[in-house]
């Protein structure tokens, strides 16, 4: 599965663009502010309807343009399909196939991509957010289920908040069972997705750090000694008092322990960043063994801080994985010397133009 054609209109400073990846490695090269991010950027809303830069999308029309458009041929093992994504006047259209689609969910089955970007390398020393939503795209990716259970589970929380707020405890009781019964299944399949990745993560830790001693400890976001519907009933008072529910998957979290000791702590930074790169691309190992298929794997400025070994066991990794991948660096020397066997192609960017190299 895979990325046959990219047109990008007005994204960033990319006005205008169009590209056919290689089916294998894709590398990008051009100096900082040439539009390297741009690309990959423009690859993520049509996998994802978001950017991974910004959560206000008129930000990412360029500046002489009043909307912007992405497509592309998206190849999967029984056919092809046509995306597209356009963002005009506030408005976010998402077509598959000519067909408009309501749910970005949709598009996110249709075109599954992983994106490992500056700031993903805080992942694992940053707030917790950024360690949910990596879980939460794995469950989502892996069991067709969850989405449905975390929906309600966020209905229910937004209802119970409500209630808090206004102080209305009859109506904070209504929706206990609800919020417990679906919070618990998210915390359930968390809990299960992470069991599963560990092996996966274990074999890319060792292959890319040599480190073999290594854990992941999931948080529940209440004391796991209770049950949550339990935990709910005994924070209800506090939750009156300040007004939203304190307990629950929204309060999940997980850490990596190395040797037995937060990872966050004990290890360098180039480590750290390895070990990141290691949890996705564990996470995409995991999700080809389950027979799912994969869009693509983005690495925006690999190389920044890798040091030459480190680089090529990533690169070796990503040749194993079997995946379009699109790697992003400011000069070609940071990949000439790592060109894989397989299919590969070269972009050069320069003011927005790209070029095959
Ligand atoms: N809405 C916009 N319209 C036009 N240009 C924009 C817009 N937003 C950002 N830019 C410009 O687009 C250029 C490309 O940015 P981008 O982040 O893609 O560069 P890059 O090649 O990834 O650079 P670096 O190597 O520093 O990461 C920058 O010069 C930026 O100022
Ligand atoms: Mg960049």
């Amino acid at each position: 599965m895979g990325l046959l054609t990219l047109d990008v209109f007005n994204v960033r400073n990319i006005k205008k663009a169009s590209i056919a990846p290689a089916s294998k490695f894709n590398f990008i090269y051009g100096l900082n502010g040439s539009g390297k991010s741009a690309l990959l950027e423009a690859i993520f809303l049509m996998g994802r309807a978001k950017s991974f830069r910004t959560a206000d999308l008129s930000k990412i029309i360029n500046f002489n343009a009043n909307q912007f458009i992405v497509s592309g041929k998206v190849q999967s093992e029984k056919n092809t399909t046509t995306l597209g994504i356009q963002y005009h006047s506030g408005q976010f259209v998402a077509r598959m196939d000519q067909q408009t689609v309501k749910s970005k969910a949709s598009i996110a089955y249709c075109f599954p991509l992983q994106i490992i970007h500056p700031k993903s390398y805080r992942t694992l020393d940053a707030g917790p957010q950024i360690r949910r939503e990596f879980m939460d795209w794995g469950v989502f990716n892996l069991d067709p289920a969850f989405l449905t259970s975390w929906r309600r589970f966020k209905k229910a929380l937004t209802q119970r908040n409500a209630a808090l707020k206004n102080k209305v405890l009859n109506e904070v009781r209504v929706w206990e069972p609800e919020l417990a019964y679906y919070g618990t299944i998210v915390q359930e399949c968390r809990c299960d997705y992470i069991e599963q990745l560990k092996p996966y993560f274990l074999l890319v830790s060792e292959q890319l750090l040599g480190i073999t001693e290594i854990d992941i400890k999931i948080i529940a976001g209440w004391d796991a000694a209770f049950t949550y519907e339990q935990a709910l009933h005994k924070s209800t008072e506090k939750d009156l008092r300040y007004g939203y529910t304190r307990l629950g998957p929204h309060r999940g979290d997980f850490s990596v322990l190395v040797q037995k000791r937060q990872a966050k702590d004990h290890v360098s930074r180039g480590q750290l960043k390895m070990l990141v790169l290691a949890l996705s691309m564990a996470q995409v190992l995991m999700l080809k063994e389950n027979n799912q298929q994969m869009g693509c794997f983005m690495i925006d400025d690999l190389t920044a801080e890798l040091d030459q070994h480190s680089k090529e066991k990533v690169f070796c990794c990503l040749d194993d994985m079997s995946i379009q991948v699109f790697l992003t660096a400011t000069d070609q020397e940071s990949f000439k010397n790592d060109l894989p066997q397989g299919d590969h192609k070269m972009f050069h960017v320069e003011q927005g133009v790209i070029t095959e190299a």
